[in-house]
């Protein structure tokens, strides 16, 4: 059913040429985000949600309400770990990625796919010298939960990419995220550079979503440990 559902959006992505179908288009993905089984739900029955995409030059470039509905915020943290390698490499998305024990606070309540919010790198005090002021500030980050459809991954992962450009590694350190709403499913492609056009989308999309007063006051969230005087006085 879930399958079904996914092709039959992605369809319509590519038919909507009028504003009929673009509700419909809408009103899919808002029933696929209701309805569709957590991801803790999938990795029960061993299920992968796949589904092959041609093109989705259409897609709305702000998603969701205006402020954040349960069950965001869910908060995020852990010491970042290494994946393959290939957000960087191939896709020229760098992420990091959360320890497995960290994703059950979204995996339990949401679906796989991809979504938007607020994250920051807290490096431990002796390495704060490494880094430039900009870095440690709370910045908009987008997230993959999921399988990697694409790369055929065999374990459910967080991803986050920061949409900042970090001059310095931070493996192993502490990464806080706010997930503040959901932004699509994750989708099979028939190429590299699809994906890479998806994820560029995305991107805008989270920055546009982050833009409204309701979400932006998560940049200042409590859970984010650092205050601005206090990184400059660490520094
Ligand atoms: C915003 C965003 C959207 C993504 N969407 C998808 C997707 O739809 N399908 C997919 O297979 N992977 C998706 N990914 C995951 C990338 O494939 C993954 O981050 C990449 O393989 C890097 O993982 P690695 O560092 O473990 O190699 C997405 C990643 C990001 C950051």
């Amino acid at each position: 059913m879930y399958r079904r559902l996914l092709i039959s959006s992605c369809t319509l992505t590519r038919c909507s040429s009028n504003r009929r179908s673009f509700f419909l288009f809408l009103s899919s993905f808002s029933y696929l985000h209701t309805m569709s089984p957590t991801a803790a739900e999938y990795v029960e029955r061993h299920e992968i949600p796949v589904a092959e995409v041609r093109g989705r030059a259409e897609r709305p470039r702000i998603v969701g309400p205006d402020s954040p509905e349960s069950p965001y915020p869910i908060r995020l943290s852990g010491p970042v770990q290494k994946g393959f390698g290939r957000g960087g490499k191939d896709l020229g998305c760098p992420t990091a990625n959360l320890p497995d024990e960290s994703i059950g606070a979204i995996s339990s309540v949401a679906k796989t796919g991809v979504y938007y919010g607020y994250a920051q790198v807290v490096p431990p005090q002796d390495k704060h010298s490494d880094f430039k002021l900009e870095d440690l500030k709370v910045l908009p980050m987008v997230m993959s939960l999921g399988w990697n459809p694409f790369y055929k991954n065999k374990s459910l992962t967080a991803e986050i990419h920061i949409m900042h450009d970090f001059q310095t590694d931070f493996y192993g350190y502490e990464m806080k995220a706010v997930v503040l709403g959901y932004i699509r499913p994750e989708l099979d492609y028939v190429s590299r550079e699809a994906l890479i056009e998806d994820i560029n989308v995305d991107k805008e999309v989270a920055l546009n979503c982050l833009q409204r007063p309701e979400y932006q006051k998560y940049a200042a969230d409590a859970y984010f440990e650092h205050s601005e005087s206090d990184l400059k006085a660490n520094m």
